[in-house]
């Protein structure tokens, strides 16, 4: 595998990207970390420093542990890893006169492996306020550009190579080729991280693990907790246990969806819990979002602790936690909460109950990969992301039945559109909010006093930053003229225009 150090840079998870692309197993620590605390540092076959924000030359500035230098294994230092390179054996950085920020053309010198088969100029990303004035002893400069001199440095006799672009970011159109010759020509690895090994390894882990256990699943039908479920239902089959709580927060037709799609499998293994009184009891009157989102955690639990508590000899609990979330905790800490997600958190230390995470190494995209490969139908994996706690976050002021089915309704308008015009898929988001505010309409010769509903459709990558989907006019006029007339209760619709930041996706 592939060892990635974090320095904070926000393309790390990137970077692991690019390499599991390349079908390479790859893992990111804190730049800081001790390297022999990683348990199987005897697999490293490569290590890669990623960007970050310090400047090498600054008190405090991250480095990692010295044994990093002496493992013996190829080092690719990116930007600031690059940097920390440098000043490791010897050369030295400076701030720059012009900080470079965007595209930039470089020229290599001379062969090296890390450029091989690559024309001798090519655009790359740049972004730095830093740069090399003195390479260290034992490198040479093996690229240019006009604001960079040292754009690239190799010690190939060591393996050691750094570059100051981003050869991880899609605005470096050859990048993808230079980290590719990192891996197979200079660390020699073999394309051996597939979907296929992955489900084989996982399952004899699994089984090892749960041994004649039974395990608990908290499905919501959303893409990680299906694809946990089936890939356990491989591994153990009727020892899993799912309890789908039907808090009456879902999309329209949610429940049946997970009956279709999990019922046949599962049989008797599949609870379904009719929860929806007890959570609209309890968001009675509340209009606070952050509120809300708190009742919904904790009435999640409650209904799911009491469903557990009249099953015998569970031992596991299965969890869909997903490699990013692990990455964000370990490198990032508890960062500021703007919204506090509500997944299944809280649930493993109420419940006292060993974790089951056979997600927990995959990005959101090799997730689909897998539940492809685990033949979960498109209705499921090709789902655009779904908030926790669902229509919660899209049902602004209190949350009421009635409010609560115009915005079911008015979604499934959207979704319906959405998928008809074939864009479904090449949009991140797409739904429906209701507004907390009425307004006057006409229908036929009569006056009407009723709520406004909200049309939001967003692209992202990563849902860290977000912008409006220029939707076509007659696509909106569709979605528009469908919901006043179809749906009771709504009688004015309006499109969300704003981006993220400063805006969020969701509404609360
Ligand atoms: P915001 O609204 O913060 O949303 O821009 C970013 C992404 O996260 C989703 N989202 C959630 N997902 N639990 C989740 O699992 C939550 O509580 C939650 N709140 C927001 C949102 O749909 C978007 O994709």
């Amino acid at each position: 595998m592939i060892l990635i150090l974090d320095f904070g840079s926000q393309y790390t998870q990137l970077i692991a990207r690019r390499i599991r692309e390349a079908q390479v197993y790859c893992e990111i620590y804190p730049g800081t970390k001790n390297i022999n605390e990683i348990a199987h540092i005897k697999d490293v076959k490569g290590i890669i420093l990623s960007g970050g924000h310090a400047s090498v030359y600054e008190k405090g500035a991250p480095w990692p542990c010295d044994d990093v230098w002496k493992t013996g294994v190829p080092v690719l230092g990116i930007c600031y890893g690059m940097q920390l390179i440098a000043e490791n054996f010897g050369g030295k950085v400076h701030p720059s006169k012009n900080r470079e920020f965007g595209f930039a053309d470089i020229t290599v010198k001379g062969k090296n492996l890390l450029f091989d088969g690559l024309d001798k100029k090519m655009p790359v990303w740049m972004s730095h306020g830093d740069k090399l004035s003195k390479i260290p002893k034992g490198f040479v400069n093996v690229a240019s550009s006009k604001n960079c001199p040292q754009a690239a440095i190799a010690d190939s006799k060591n393996n050691i190579y750094g570059v100051q672009f981003h050869p991880e970011v899609k605005h470096s159109p050859f990048g993808k080729k230079i980290l590719n010759n990192f891996l197979f020509k200079i660390c020699r690895l073999k394309k051996d991280w597939t979907m296929k090994s992955y489900i084989k390894d996982e399952i004899v882990r699994i089984k090892k693990q749960v041994g004649n256990s039974k395990v608990l699943c908290a499905l919501s039908g959303g893409v990680d907790s299906s694809v946990a479920a089936i890939m356990l239902y491989r591994a153990i089959g009727k020892k899993l246990v799912c309890v789908y709580v039907d808090h009456g927060l879902q999309k329209l037709g949610e429940t049946e969806r997970v009956k279709k799609v999990f019922g046949p499998k599962f049989g008797k293994n599949l609870i379904i819990v009719d929860a929806k009184k007890i959570f609209l009891n309890k968001l009675k009157g509340v209009t606070d979002p952050e509120m809300k989102r708190k009742i919904i955690g904790h009435t999640f639990i409650e209904v799911f602790d009491r469903e557990a508590k009249k099953l015998k000899g569970i031992d596991f609990l299965l969890q869909g936690t997903i490699y990013p979330d692990i990455i964000e905790s370990a490198t990032h800490g508890a960062g500021v909460t703007i919204k506090s997600h509500h997944n299944v958190g809280g649930l493993p230390e109420k419940m006292k109950m060993k974790l089951v995470e056979p997600l927990k190494s995959l990005f959101k995209d090799e997730v689909r990969v897998l539940g492809r490969e685990l033949k979960i139908p498109a209705e499921i994996i090709d789902r655009q992301p779904f908030p926790g706690p669902g229509l919660a976050v899209r049902t602004l002021g209190e949350i009421t039945e009635e409010k609560l089915r115009i915005v079911k309704e008015a979604d499934a308008i959207v979704d319906e559109e959405i998928r008809k015009a074939g864009l479904y898929e090449k949009i991140w988001q797409s739904f429906a909010v209701i507004l907390p505010v009425k307004t006057v309409g006409v229908m036929g010769d009569k006056r009407t006093y009723e709520h406004v509903i909200v049309v939001r459709a967003v692209n992202s990558e990563d849902a860290m930053t977000a912008d409006w989907v220029k939707l076509p006019y007659d696509i909106l006029g569709r979605i528009s003229s469908r919901i006043i007339n179809e749906v009771r209760g709504a009688n004015r619709v309006v499109y969300d225009i704003s981006q993220k930041p400063p805006s969020t996706i969701e509404w609360e």
